[in-house]
């Protein structure tokens, strides 16, 4: 069955971008195409049944798009991985099938993918590998989390903590948009910020959460009442203040759990993945921590394929025809890896 070059193909659609990308075995990256669907900044977020609907749309093109970009046709491929969950279902469901189909028209091997363990192996690619062990801190729009990296397998990874409500960069979103600021908010509440004094308000940081988990419900609640305590005049006057408070007890809160987890852990090594990792003082404030540290480039730190395709080589693939009864899941259930 191993045909030509042993090329991974694996498709990611577990929120708003449609991605398809081709990787080696070596962990080399010979396509990595993200198609950023662009039309939910006028709903201020992910509607999942237009995620899906794009979904559909878009992934013949970026499957082409991909093997034009790797110069490879479909033969190339020996395994076919996909992201099973957790995200949105239907959005999931669209690239799951799709690569399912895919790999079963060809009588392929197919490796169902873990998200967060695409976004953990990430770092695992050419040409800087970032090996384990290392902790891994995850923040986006979608998920906040500490994970312990001991290996490269999903069993290897553990979870040590996460959000109990808002994801950092959904904290980042809501608060921009009640600073008047459009979606998706972190960078642009990142260059409001940027002229305000960091120290003029203290908005919460959850400390009294003294695990590894993460909170930040209670500070866009913080936000909201000083915007009415203070009034439109004022708070109009004070926006960047505002927006570089808020940012601050984001990166306060995100820095602290990050030390706690490397002393409760031990490790030295450090992976920062998710949107958020663009954030500036976000980076500065992790690199005063002076662990080794790696924050891959911006397109592998967001969803993209080249992660999944990276963790598929570390999860053990299902022959034909036992993968077509897997099906899509949308919480964090660690997915068994099925025999
Ligand atoms: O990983 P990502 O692209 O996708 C999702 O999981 O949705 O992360 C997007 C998130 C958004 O919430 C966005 O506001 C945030 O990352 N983000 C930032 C910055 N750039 C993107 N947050 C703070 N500062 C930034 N510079
Ligand atoms: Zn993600």
């Amino acid at each position: 069955m191993t045909t030509g070059r042993g090329l991974i193909l694996a498709v990611e659609t577990s929120c708003d971008d449609t991605c398809v990308a081709i990787v080696d075995r070596r962990g080399e990256m010979l396509a990595n195409v993200i198609s950023s669907q662009g039309i939910h900044d006028r709903y201020g977020g992910v509607v999942p049944e237009i995620a899906s609907r794009h979904h559909l749309r878009l992934l013949g093109p970026a499957l082409a798009q991909a093997l034009a970009d790797a110069a490879v046709s479909l033969d190339d491929v020996e395994l076919v991985a996909a992201t099973q969950g957790p995200g949105l279902v239907a959005a999931l469901l669209v690239g799951f099938s799709a690569a399912k189909a895919l790999a079963a028209s060809r009588r392929l091997a197919f490796a169902p993918v873990d998200h967060l363990h695409g976004h953990v192996a990430a770092s695992w690619l050419e040409p800087d590998p970032f090996e384990p062990p290392f902790l891994a801190l995850l923040a986006s729009g979608g998920h906040t989390l500490l994970a312990d990296v001991r290996g490269h397998d999903w069993e290897s990874v553990r979870v040590l903590g996460q959000t109990l409500d808002d994801a950092a960069g959904e904290a980042f979103d809501k608060g921009a948009r009640m600073l008047g600021l459009g979606y998706p908010g972190g960078p642009a509440l990142q260059r409001l910020a940027a002229g305000g004094d960091p120290h003029a308000y203290d908005f919460p940081t959850a400390r009294r959460l003294t695990g590894l988990d993460f909170s930040f419900a209670g500070l866009k609640t913080a936000l909201l009442y000083k915007l009415r305590d203070l009034g439109e005049v004022e708070a109009e006057r004070r926006r960047a203040d505002l927006a570089a408070s808020y940012q601050r007890a984001i990166v306060e809160a995100l820095t602290i759990r990050v030390r706690r987890g490397l002393e409760r852990t031990g490790h030295a090594r450090l992976a920062v993945g998710g949107g958020v990792a663009a954030n500036g003082p976000l980076r500065e404030s992790i690199a005063a921590l002076g662990t080794e540290l790696d924050i891959p480039p911006r397109e592998l730190c967001t969803d993209n394929a080249a992660m999944i395709a990276s963790a598929a080589r570390f999860t053990r693939p299902l022959e034909f025809p036992h993968y077509l009864q897997q099906d899509v899941y949308a919480t964090g259930e660690r997915q068994l890896q099925a025999a």
